[in-house]
């Protein structure tokens, strides 16, 4: 992917958003996964000149971010994460008038306007009035105008928010789809893991502001730790503490089942030495596949 940034930071008044964040991000589509806040919505913004950086810079397609702002929208198509309709007009107004805002000429623009909409699956709907399209209908028409003035690189903010689960498989095929057979690199803004896990073959997690970790998803998903998952009879909080020493999170599931987040340079057999230094009976020991989740959850600190 054409997206390089180098030290970038941003702040609303006196609350920093981003904190030097620097990427480099591969061809492809590329998942920008972070809680609530991280600043992924800001980064986007700066990444397509809508906000300037208070420090640091970047290049989009090679375009940079401050001074070639034009090109870039011509470019790059952005799906916001609020709405963006305009009341009162119809989808085909209102992509093809996205797509002029693009530096299409008109005929071009309501022709290609027609041929989106049909592609997102709105055909029928194109001259319905917007104020009556549902949520899912809304999130399809944003992609639609996202893709009208045929982008390079598109930038999807939170594209399954708001979708129910059936909407939120829909959306995320169509966007598969687009970012491999119409071979347009994406970049998809979530705080859902499953959707980023779905499209993405790359990953970069934002957190507070910060990177907080990057990479192919298949090699994140085995990063420096591993899994365990135990039950114990007797449960000892004296176990738990004493693991918790040789740095292992614990994290307890509804089923009972105990899963230890250990650092790859540890072996397992430390837990069954603690246990039986403790007077703890495993009853159950298997290692398991580590998911994106708990890899997320990990560097963004939740527990
Ligand atoms: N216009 C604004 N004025 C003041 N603070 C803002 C503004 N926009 C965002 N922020 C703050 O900047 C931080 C980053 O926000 P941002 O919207 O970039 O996060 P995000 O990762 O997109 O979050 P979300 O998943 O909720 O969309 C948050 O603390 C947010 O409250
Ligand atoms: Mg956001």
């Amino acid at each position: 992917m054409s997206v390089q940034v180098e030290d970038l930071s941003y702040s609303y008044g006196s609350l920093q958003a981003l904190k030097g964040v620097s990427l480099h991000l591969p061809p492809g589509a590329v998942g920008l996964l972070g809680p609530n806040g991280a600043g992924k919505s800001t980064l986007l913004r700066i990444l397509l000149g809508f906000l300037s950086p208070d420090k640091g810079e970047g290049k989009v397609l090679g375009y940079d971010i401050q001074n070639n702002q034009f090109m870039i929208r011509r470019f790059v198509g952005y799906m916001p994460e609020n709405d963006c309709i305009i009341p009162g007009m119809d989808a085909v107004t209102f992509t093809s008038f996205m797509a002029e805002l693009s530096g299409m000429p008109k005929q071009e623009a309501i022709k290609r306007a027609h041929e989106v909409l049909f592609y997102v699956g709105l055909e029928e709907s194109r001259y319905r009035n917007l104020e009556t399209y549902s949520g899912g209908m809304k999130q399809r028409l944003k992609l639609a105008q996202a893709l009208v003035h045929d982008p390079r690189l598109i930038f999807l903010d939170e594209p399954t928010s708001g979708l129910d689960p059936g909407g939120r498989k829909e959306i995320l095929k169509l966007i598969k789809e687009i970012s491999t057979e119409k071979n347009i690199q994406t970049l998809i803004s979530s705080h859902i893991l499953s959707d980023i896990e779905e499209v993405c073959s790359y990953v970069v997690i934002l957190n507070r502001g910060q990177l907080a970790a990057q990479g192919e998803m298949a090699n994140l998903k085995q990063l420096h730790y591993r899994l365990y998952e135990l039950k114990v009879k007797e449960s000892n909080p004296q176990f738990w503490q004493r693991l918790k020493e040789i740095d292992c999170r614990i994290e307890e599931t509804e089923e009972g089942l105990i899963k230890v987040y250990m650092s790859a340079g540890k072996s397992h057999q430390e837990i069954f030495k603690i246990a039986a230094e403790e007077g703890v009976q495993i009853r159950h020991f298997v290692k398991s596949q580590t998911r994106l989740e708990d890899l997320f959850a990990k560097v963004v600190g939740v527990d």
